[in-house]
């Protein structure tokens, strides 16, 4: 499907086929993005979540990240995913009520320690609060706030003083580079006094010469790993939770998978692999409520030819991630091979579905995917082994009725849950 906005066009991809034969199997053409001006007069173009292909930041970016976000890499941060989601129990247990925000803070810590090599112990530590406040100025530069400068570039030749969005860029920008350097210097602090940090600008700081890196581009790159990483595990989880309470039957059958493989002690790392239920649940929740729900858009890198259609250069492609049989039903089951849950695979006729699609594709697949999985997998046997949850006008009906539209977008701005655990 194509949309026209202004003169330009948005190719929106809604079918499995087209994603693997495009995005996957032609990923090189396809591995830019379209334009970001905000975010660039944000960040001078050193956000290379949002640069394109050419770009040297996105280049070195991903390659200095590289080897410390590989399924083994991520290993060495199973310690803190074990504390931080330990912590999350506890902080449940004795004030049930902020479950939010104890989710918010569990995720948020275990970027900032694998990250910063530091801990973010409550919900109201510095770190918490000088992040929230960035965020939340951050988001202002996507909403419609900052003008539609990528649809009718002019906009961008509009003086200051009759463009309040770049006052709002430049408060943005003097927000984003004081958390960035705050947090980079505390480690450089450290480095200098002599102490082993284990953290991904540690890391990189080791790396500095052979790589030539600056320490600028060092505070970027780490900068936008928090940004990537803390909000977007911390709404996977507050979803998961939406979507039980709403699937009792599901709650049940879960739980039950996760009592039948630990039974009384905390479920840990390798739990996962025995439990296929558990893991079906998980990519449901991805597809049904994603946290990017069009993914961010790629963009070709030259003119293209698709199946006789031509995308032109830098045409932003999108793609639909409900794009599976019965979409608007929260179904694990479709993950599995026997319904009864003990067997994980994709049944005939989704050969082409592939379950990390939430995680975007290509050149520009999510890099701390398997970062995020580590604790979220982790922190959703755990929550599932130690709670219930159900809404506050308990029972829930036996047929629930999702209104995804509100109920999604009501606890993105309002942060109130009338949910409770049990
Ligand atoms: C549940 C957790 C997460 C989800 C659902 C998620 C999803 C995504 C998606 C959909 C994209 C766009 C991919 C594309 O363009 O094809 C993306 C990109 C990205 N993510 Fe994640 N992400 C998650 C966690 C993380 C974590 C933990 C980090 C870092 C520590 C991270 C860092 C990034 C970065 C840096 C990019 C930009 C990659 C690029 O443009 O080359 N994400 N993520």
């Amino acid at each position: 499907m194509t949309i026209k906005v202004t003169n330009g066009t948005i190719v929106v991809v809604s079918d499995m086929r087209t994603v693997k034969e495009l995005l996957d199997d032609r990923s090189a053409e396809f591995a830019s993005r379209p334009a970001f001006s905000g975010m660039d007069a944000v960040t001078g173009g050193r956000y290379f979540v949002t640069a394109p292909a050419e770009s040297h930041y996105w280049k070195i970016s991903r390659k200095v990240i590289q080897p410390l976000v590989s399924p083994q890499a991520v290993q060495k941060y199973h310690p803190l995913a074990d504390m931080e989601t330990t912590q999350l129990l506890y902080d449940i247990l004795h004030k049930p009520e902020a479950f939010y925000d104890h989710i918010t803070r569990s995720t948020l810590s275990f970027i900032t320690s694998v990250v910063f090599g530091q801990r973010t112990p409550k919900h109201d530590s510095p770190i918490a609060l000088s992040f929230r406040e960035y965020i939340e100025q951050f988001s202002r530069v996507f909403s419609p706030e900052s003008a539609p400068v990528d649809f009718i570039p002019a906009l961008m030749y509009v003086p200051e003083r009759w463009a309040p969005w770049k006052k709002m860029w430049k408060e943005t920008q003097a927000m984003q580079h004081a958390l960035y350097f705050k947090l980079f210097g505390e480690v450089e602090k450290r480095k200098r006094a002599g102490m082993n940090d284990e953290c991904f600008v540690a890391n990189m700081l080791e790396r500095q010469e052979e790589l030539a890196l600056e320490r600028d581009t060092i505070a970027y790159i780490c900068g936008v790993l928090l940004d990537g990483g803390a909000e977007t595990t911390a709404s996977f989880l507050q979803n998961l939770i939406l979507c039980l309470v709403k699937s009792p039957a599901v709650l049940k059958k879960a739980q039950m998978e996760v009592d039948s493989v630990v039974g009384d002690r905390l479920p840990d790392f390798n739990d996962i692999k025995s439990m296929p239920y558990v893991q079906a649940v998980i990519k449901e929740t991805h597809r049904f409520l994603p946290t990017a729900p069009t993914a961010i858009p790629h963009a070709s890198v030259d003119d293209s030819e698709y199946r006789g259609y031509i995308i032109p250069k830098k045409t932003p492609v999108l793609i639909n991630v409900y794009l599976y049989e019965r979409p608007e039903d929260f179904w694990p089951e479709r993950y599995l091979l026997a319904p009864d849950g003990t067997i994980s695979g994709l049944p005939d006729g989704m050969g082409y579905a592939r379950t990390t699609l939430s995680f975007g594709s290509g050149k520009r697949l999510c890099p701390g995917m398997y970062l995020a999985n580590t604790n979220t997998n982790l922190a959703v046997m755990r929550l599932l082994w130690a709670f219930d949850f159900a809404s506050i006008d308990f029972p829930a009906p036996s047929t629930p009725k999702w209104d995804i539209e509100n109920e999604f977008i009501d606890r993105y701005l309002s942060r109130e849950s009338d949910l409770s655990f049990l």
